[in-house]
This record gives structure tokens, sequence and C-alpha cells, in this order.
């Protein structure tokens, strides 16, 4: 128990880190989350704080979340712990970043939409199918420039594309988190899904900005 705590406390803090939320206060001395949507990642970064910081973001957002698993792997894999099996460790990690993001201790529990992070925890443990879920979000965000739809249409890609496409073992936890991490995503979107419904949601790249 001690060592899937561990995993998971680690995990947690690498992703609660409000990257997008630093840089914008650090370089620009603004708040992030009173700007454009109010959401802290990379795509209102860009949008309210410009290109550069917004590219920052969501490397930083998506490396953490990658390392988050990495780090996970090591901790299992320490001599002085119980082990557990890895994909487990991975998968908790996975899924403790995420939440880290999404509800960050740092900003009251109110953090990002998860897309970044939860492309780099995928990469590391399906990367075939995060690379499926990121050509679908190229095409839509190109032909759409809605940043939102691109995110949502790569979380709903992304599961059966992990279930097809050749991978190792998976325990059901690392299943599991394959299909919860998507809906979380999903359901960040709340907001964005009513402005598109509405056709209000931001275009990317236009200068028009959303109600949070
Ligand atoms: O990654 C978040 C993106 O899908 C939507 O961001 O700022 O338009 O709500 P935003």
């Amino acid at each position: 128990v001690f060592t899937y705590a561990l995993v998971s406390l680690a995990a947690y803090l690498l992703g609660s880190i409000p990257t997008g939320y630093i840089l914008v206060r650090v370089f620009l001395k603004e708040d992030i989350r009173s700007k454009g949507s109010g959401n802290i990642g990379a795509t209102n970064v860009i949008r309210s704080g410009g290109k550069k910081l917004g590219a920052l973001t969501f490397l930083i957002d998506a490396l953490k979340g990658f390392a988050a698993v990495v780090v996970a792997a090591k901790i299992a894999a320490l001599p002085q712990l119980q082990p557990i099996p890895h994909q487990d460790a991975e998968a908790l990690a996975a899924l403790f970043a995420i939440l880290g993001h999404v509800y960050t201790v740092w900003l009251g529990f109110k953090g990002g939409k998860g897309v970044a992070t939860a492309l780099g925890v995928f990469i590391a443990l399906a990367p075939w199918a995060a690379l499926c879920g990121l050509g679908v979000f190229l095409v839509a965000v190109i032909l759409t420039r809605y940043v939102s739809l691109g995110s949502i249409l790569a979380a709903v890609v992304f599961p059966p594309a992990a279930l097809l496409l050749p991978h190792g073992a998976r325990t059901p936890l690392l299943t599991g988190v394959i299909f919860f991490v998507p809906l979380l995503v999903i359901f960040k979107h709340h907001q964005n899904i009513g402005r598109l419904l509405k056709g209000t949601e931001n275009k990317f790249g236009s200068k028009k900005k959303a109600e949070a």
C-alpha cells in the first residue's frame, strides 16, 4: 500500500504544477484565470499571453505527465519498497498526474483541462494510440480552428485506438485509466461544449474572447 501511495503522491505533485499560471504570473504579471477562457492550459496562454509562453506551457505540461509515469516506474523498482506491477505504478501515476493538473492543490483545486498532460502520460503508456489522438487533434484543429473540439475528438478516439493498436501487457487498472482520463478531459470541456453548440466558441487565432 505504501508503494501505491508514494507513486500516487509523487505523480499528483508533479501534475499539480500549474505551468500556465506560473509562466503568465512571472513573465506578464497577470492572472491567466481572468483572461480569455479562464483556463490555465496552453491554448488560453497562447490566446492571452502569446505563442512562446503558450508553447512552453504545452511542453512543460506534457513533460510533467510523461515524467510522472517514468518516475513511477523508478519508484516501483526501488528495492527498499514492496514491489508492485510496474504497469499498475505507471497507470496510477498517469491518473494522479492528470488529477493533479485538473484539481491542483495550488489553485484551490481548480486547474486545467488535462489535454497536454494526458498527451504526455499516454505517450509514455500507449504511444501509438497517443499519436493517433494527436493526429485527430491536429486535423480537427486545422479544419475547424476549434482547439476544444480537437481535444474532445482526440479524447473520443484515444481509448478504442489504445485497445486496437499493438501494445504490451496491460493490467485492468491501466485499461481503466485509458478510459477514465479521456472521460475526465471531455467532462472538463463542458463549458466549451456549451459554447460549441451555441456557436460562440473561440476559434484559434481569432481575437474574440469567450466568457469563462
Ligand atoms: O486544452 C484545452 C482546450 O481544449 C480548450 O482550451 O482555453 O479554449 O478552453 P480553452
